[in-house]
């Protein structure tokens, strides 16, 4: 099968996950074909209410500032896929930064839900849509997407190439099960480089004369 031309690729919407879908996020995550790269991870329903509600303690505290969205075609749920500041992740992301990652980057993960609708460009077209339309476009500050899928978990790798992330080298952490993982980065597009840092120079208004 050719690649996807832009008319063939399934258009993605994008929605914040809520309480009321983490039921649904459960059945996803214990699906064969995706708990096997989850492991390590609790995946029972207070497992997945800590790492995914948008009320759990860390991101009321500010702390985790992960955001979990849902992919929607036609409006339908298809996948899950979140992004997250690579500064607030060091567990994953420390060994990524000699290799060419910035501080201003985003770690995404992802899935898509049921085993039918993987291996059809539907992965792929999702990451993409998530790096344009959320990563980039609704966070001025992120330069770079960056994921890190076991190697070995070749379909995720795969998507991610062509979701247009390029293989930026090998990383091994250590004790986990499927070593090494293959970090793949996408930077931000020209066309969507980030607005102006504000500089120094005073605001262009009348300064406040104190009177
Ligand atoms: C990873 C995932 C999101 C990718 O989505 P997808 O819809 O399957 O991806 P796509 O169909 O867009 O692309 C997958 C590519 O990998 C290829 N692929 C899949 N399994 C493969 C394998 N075992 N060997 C070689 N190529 C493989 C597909 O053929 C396709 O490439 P092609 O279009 O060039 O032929 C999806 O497979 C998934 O949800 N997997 C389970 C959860 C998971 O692994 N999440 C990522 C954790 S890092």
């Amino acid at each position: 099968m050719g690649p996807m031309t832009a008319e063939e690729r399934p258009e993605f919407t994008f929605r914040l996950l809520v309480d009321d879908d983490l039921e649904l996020m459960h059945t996803w995550l214990n699906e064969p074909g995706v708990v096997r790269w989850w492991e390590g991870d609790d995946v029972t329903p207070n497992g997945v209410w800590s790492t995914y509600s948008p009320n759990r303690p860390e991101a009321l505290a500010g702390t985790d500032s992960t955001e979990n969205w849902l992919g929607l075609i036609d409006g339908e749920p298809t996948g899950w896929i979140c992004c997250w500041p690579v500064l607030e992740g060091l567990e994953e992301s420390k060994p990524w930064f000699p290799l060419g990652v910035e501080e201003t980057a985003a770690g995404i993960d992802y899935l898509v839900g049921a085993p039918v609708e993987r291996g059809k460009g539907i992965g792929s077209a999702m990451i993409r849509s998530f790096a344009l339309d959320i990563v980039f476009g609704q966070h001025q500050w992120f330069t770079q997407a960056a994921a890190g899928p076991y190697t070995e978990n070749v379909a995720s790798c795969r998507a991610l190439e062509k979701a247009g992330f390029t293989f930026r080298g090998s990383v091994t952490h250590p004790g986990e099960a499927h070593n090494p993982c293959s970090l793949m980065v996408m930077d931000r597009p020209e066309s969507e480089e980030p607005a102006e840092e504000p500089d120094d120079e005073p605001a262009d208004e009348p300064a406040e004369d104190g009177a």
